[in-house]
């Protein structure tokens, strides 16, 4: 009985998996665990992943009339309708071992190429077979099998030989299928032994709508409506037809796979709104370009039910002979997903519904729409059709690395058999309608040459890194650690602007009546008739905002708050002689509130890039921080506030990220003079402060600074590492070097202006120090504090169209493998370990604090987000104290409470607490991350003495548990599979 049971088990999975299910692919990928889902995954591809990279002859071959070629209807169409052409593209006919050289550089296992029909049969017919072109392509299968790469044959890329298109009209005409069979023959006859895999036609979808019926592509017809449907009955037929040969007459003897290329764009719900009707419109888009080919081929020889009911008689009709034909004539679902079926797609077949570059949705789409096929991606990646860029191709680069990172999670998360990808194209080559307009090639080829010698471009590099690693290993300095902080490390959290309450709202010392509580009766208060107190005066206590803030501040069990003054409320004429007395009130009592509580208060005097934190009026009305007057104001506003509040405040921040300034004013040609301005308003506030009150009130004091960390965008180009360097200096190191460091401004700063300078670059004038103010700024400062809150990746000029950075021309790029918050910022939190170790080793072993470090996050309660965030960015801060010795001392995390939307706070803005609370209260009460008192392994080991174990942690495991089984005989519960088999991963 056993065995039978077993077996039935195992059909299950066969039973039960639907065709035409990928309708559930927009809801399930709107419900993917969050962020786990959208995190970098560190994993390899599976053994026996087939590494692809592809050309299609009219391409790159070039020769268009060299040993006998034909003419074919690009050569045609070309010549007649555009001003460019592939006479020569990148003349890979006459360089077999310059392309060899590539492709073996690269190190992939397979070549995609195709054969040009018109070169073996000049005239598209048996009869005029020519031995030139047969040889040619026989030598290159031998010299790629020569270094080991196997070749994947596309029969016919688009390049009908011209006499056909002139004999019969092209594939209008069904004649066509019988030529195109014989020519099929004839190759797998020729070539067969040495080619495992066959691509007969590719991308039909192009070739039938905009060859025959937009006529954007050869021959250029534009047919009457019905034309391109009849050509695509026909090109089915072909295919069909060739697979039966090679399944008939060629398999036995070959053992090779036969499919079609399919290309298809993705589609979601406009909006985002995944109705019913919308998910239908959906579908119908991707039926209507994939579907036409991939549900006759792939399920049951017919066309698309949406197809038609909406173009009724323009759709031929295949007889039940034909689809019994036709259906299941492929032996893998050969996919093409690249900027063509994009930018050739026409748009009433988007049905109002957006278009999207997704391509895991879309392999998951195909899995389930087509029965668990296995899929081989036989074209993808983008272009750049940027011009000026040669072989320093981020823009082909990134999104190859996203494509490659969704085909990684479609096999590791979403269960897709993905056997194989194929990176377009090798080499740049002729693009079609947009001719050289853009480069597709991991290696570059200058045109112009005669050589035509192969560039490798970074992309090049970039896949050679991924197929040597098989995908994106593990890094093992990203794993988080264990470990506690020392007792001191302070745990803070960090505001902006405190909202500043003018007078006390408690209600009842404004009420002089006397009253007397009736305990035995109702329990209330009454009045006593005929007698008035005395109205006493206002306490801290009154204050409802300070004991509300207070409340939240306490249920994160923070040491330390920091927070920042405006010095206008303080003094609006800038001028010390006019204090605003309530307001200053109200700062103290904010302050005595909080030592009250044992939270110590951390108080930044200034903080320039807050919109409603200018500088008073008058300040900014006479030039603002070009004039030296400004300084001098705010030594006066320091002194007061140390006067008035520094027997309460220990921990002084003068100004808060100065250096972001230049976010808002960097427009301005003399950001740099308003810089200095702040830097030596700064000295001589620590002096002030040095010299006059750290005797008595025993503070510390310094100036926090906005730090973000960057990284090169491409880690292959030196210019790039150069500028992410330099940037470092430009935007931390423009404060940090004077005031931590040498006393002025870094070298490379200087440098680099004098250089833009010299190349007419004028707005970018540096000040310079004198010899007495480098002696004061030198060491002004008690601690480094840090506000960090993501990292960049940086990209060096020479794109057109670049934003251009104001100091130097670098753009900011965004890496879309990374986690990214709703406002976009990535979240990368080894960038804060590698910051703090650049300070370290800039300035020394100075203390640092981290004064701010947070995350947008819109949810209104869980803010899954941020708890991830928090957690990953101060795991980093215990790997940089622990494993690189940076003196870090302390973490505050941004923000407490939100302004009005969901944003950066803990709390929303109408004080409730977020799930984020919780998770930084265990992290401040734990002191980091101590050793976990349950391992999972534990805990299934010791089943029966549960009590070591959090019984609802052991609910989980089981039910956890319970899921793998389960999962492994259903094919139908992918959600289960995917939440069930991380955590089987992970737990092992
Ligand atoms: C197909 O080609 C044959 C042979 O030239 C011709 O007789 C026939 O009319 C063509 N059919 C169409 C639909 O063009
Ligand atoms: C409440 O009742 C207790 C016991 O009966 C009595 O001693 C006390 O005086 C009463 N208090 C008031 C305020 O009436």
């Amino acid at each position: 009985m056993k065995p039978l049971a077993l077996s039935l088990l195992l059909l299950w999975p066969s039973l039960v998996s639907l065709n035409g299910a990928g309708d559930g692919t927009w809801a399930r990928f709107a419900s993917l665990p969050y962020p786990e889902d959208n995190l970098f995954l560190h994993d390899t591809f599976p053994e026996g992943f087939m590494w692809s990279v592809g050309t299609s002859a009219y391409q790159t071959e070039g020769a268009w009339q060299q040993d006998g070629r034909g003419a074919s209807v690009w050569d045609t169409f070309t010549h007649k309708q555009l001003s460019v052409n592939g006479d020569v593209a990148s003349d890979s006919y006459n360089n077999i071992e310059r392309d060899i050289s590539a492709i073996q550089t690269l190190g992939v296992t397979h070549y995609r190429f195709s054969i040009a029909w018109a070169r073996i049969f000049p005239d598209g017919l048996l009869s005029s077979r020519n031995e030139v072109g047969l040889r040619f392509y026989s030598h290159f299968i031998q010299r790629l099998r020569d270094i080991g790469v196997e070749p994947i044959v596309t029969l016919y890329h688009w390049d009908l030989p011209q006499a056909l298109q002139d004999r019969y009209g092209g594939w209008v005409n069904e004649t066509l299928v019988e030529r195109f069979s014989e020519y099929a023959w004839f190759c797998f006859e020729s070539f067969g032994h040495q080619v495992k895999y066959w691509i007969t036609i590719d991308n039909p979808y192009a070739l039938a709508w905009h060859g025959y019926g937009t006529g954007k592509l050869a021959p250029g017809i534009k047919g009457t409506p019905h034309v391109p449907y009849t050509v695509a009955h026909n090109l089915i037929k072909a295919h069909s037809k060739t697979w039966h040969i090679y399944n008939e007459h060629f398999r036995q003897s070959q053992q090779g796979l036969v499919s079609i290329a399919l290309a298809s764009h993705w589609v979601a719900p406009k909006n985002g709104d995944i109705t019913p009707e919308a998910v239908q419109l959906c579908q119908c888009s991707i039926n209507s370009v994939l579907g036409w080919f991939a549900k006759p081929i792939f399920v049951d020889g017919d066309y698309p039910e949406c197809m038609k009911n909406n173009l009724k008689s323009l759709l031929p009709a295949f007889n039940d002979g034909e689809k019994l034909e036709i259906k299941k004539t492929a032996d893998f679902f050969a996919l093409s997903f690249g900027p063509l079926s994009f930018r050739l797609l026409d748009s009433n077949l988007l049905f109002n519904q957006s278009k999207k570059y997704l391509l895991r949705q879309l392999l998951y789409w195909i899995h389930t729409e087509y029965n668990n096929s296995k899929i081989f991606i036989v074209e993808n990646g983008w272009d750049d059709s940027s011009g000026s860029t040669k072989t320093e191709d981020v823009y082909n680069m990134y999104p190859l690395k996203t494509f490659l990172m969704d085909v990684l999670k479609a096999i590791k998360y979403d269960g897709v058999d993905v056997i194989g990808y194929t990176a377009w194209s090798l080499v740049d080559g002729f693009e079609w309608d947009a001719g050289y307009n853009t480069r597709r090639g991991l290696f570059y080829i200058d045109f112009q040459s005669k050589e035509k010698e192969r560039m490798p471009k970074s992309s090049a590099f970039f896949y050679q890194q991924v197929i040597e690693d098989k995908g994106f290993p593990p890094i093992p300095e990203n794993k988080p650690i264990t470990g506690t902080f020392p007792n001191s490390f302070v745990w803070g959290i960090s505001e902006d602007v405190i909202q500043v309450e003018t007078s006390p709202t408690t209600p009842q010392f404004v009420d002089r009546n006397i009253y007397k509580w009736d305990v035995n009766g109702t329990g209330k208060l009454l009045k006593v008739k005929g007698v008035m107190g005395q109205l006493r005066k206002a306490q801290c206590t009154d204050y409802s905002t300070i004991r509300q803030e207070i409340h939240l501040l306490k249920n994160t069990h923070a040491t330390h708050f920091q927070f920042s003054l405006n010095w206008s409320l303080i003094l609006p004429t800038g001028n010390t002689t006019q204090v605003t007395r309530a307001n200053l009130r109200y700062y103290k009592c904010y302050v005595s509130e909080l030592l009250r509580v044992n939270v110590t208060p951390v108080v930044v005097l200034y903080h320039p890039i807050l919109e409603d934190q200018r500088l008073p009026s008058v300040l900014e009305n006479n030039g603002g921080w070009i004039n030296p007057e400004t300084i001098q104001a705010f030594v006066e506003y320091a002194r007061l506030c140390f006067r008035q509040l520094g027997n309460k405040v220990k921990f002084w921040i003068t100004m808060s990220e100065p250096n972001g300034i230049k976010h808002i004013v960097a427009h301005k040609p003399n950001f740099t003079l308003l810089g200095h301005n702040l830097i030596k308003a700064h000295a001589l506030v620590w002096h002030l402060y040095n010299n006059e009150f750290r005797k008595t009130q025993k503070g510390q004091i310094s100036v926090s600074l906005h730090a973000d960390w960057v990284d090169p965008a491409n880690p292959f180009s030196r210019n790039d590492i150069e500028a992410a360097a330099r940037s470092l200096e430009f935007d931390i190191g423009w404060f940090a070097e004077p005031i931590f460091g040498t006393g002025d401004y870094p070298f490379i700063m200087r440098d680099w202006q004098t250089q833009r300078q010299n190349t007419g670059w004028h707005n970018s004038y540096l000040p310079y120090f004198t010899n007495e103010e480098k002696e004061l700024i030198r060491g002004s400062g008690d601690f480094v504090a840090l506000n960090h809150y993501t990292t960049h990746i940086i990209h060096l000029e020479g794109q057109t169209g670049a934003k251009t950075g104001y100091e130097f021309k670098v753009q900011h790029l965004k890496d879309t493998t990374w986690l990214a918050s709703p406002d976009g910022k990535a979240v990368v939190p080894g960038g804060l370990r590698k910051l703090l170790r650049w300070i370290k080793s800039k300035y020394g072993n100075i203390p640092i604090y981290i004064t701010s470090n947070g995350i947008d996050d819109d949810s209104p309660s869980k803010d899954k987000l941020r708890v991830y965030y928090i957690q990953s960015y101060i795991n980093e801060v215990l790997k940089a104290l622990k494993l690189d010795g940076v003196n870090v001392r302390g973490y505050f995390a941004w923000a407490l409470r939100d302004i009005d939307e969901p944003n950066y706070g803990f709390y929303t803005s109408n004080r409730a607490a977020k799930l984020s609370v919780e998770h930084y209260r265990r992290i401040v009460d734990n002191g980091g991350f101590p050793t976990s008192k349950i391992t999972s392994t534990k805990c299934y080991q010791d089943l029966n003495s549960s009590a070591k174990c959090n019984p609802s942690f052991f609910r989980k495991q089981l039910l956890i548990f319970a899921l793998c089984i389960l999962s492994v005989f259903t094919a139908t519960m992918f959600l289960i599979i995917y939440y069930s088999t991380k955590r089987c991963r992970k737990y092992k």
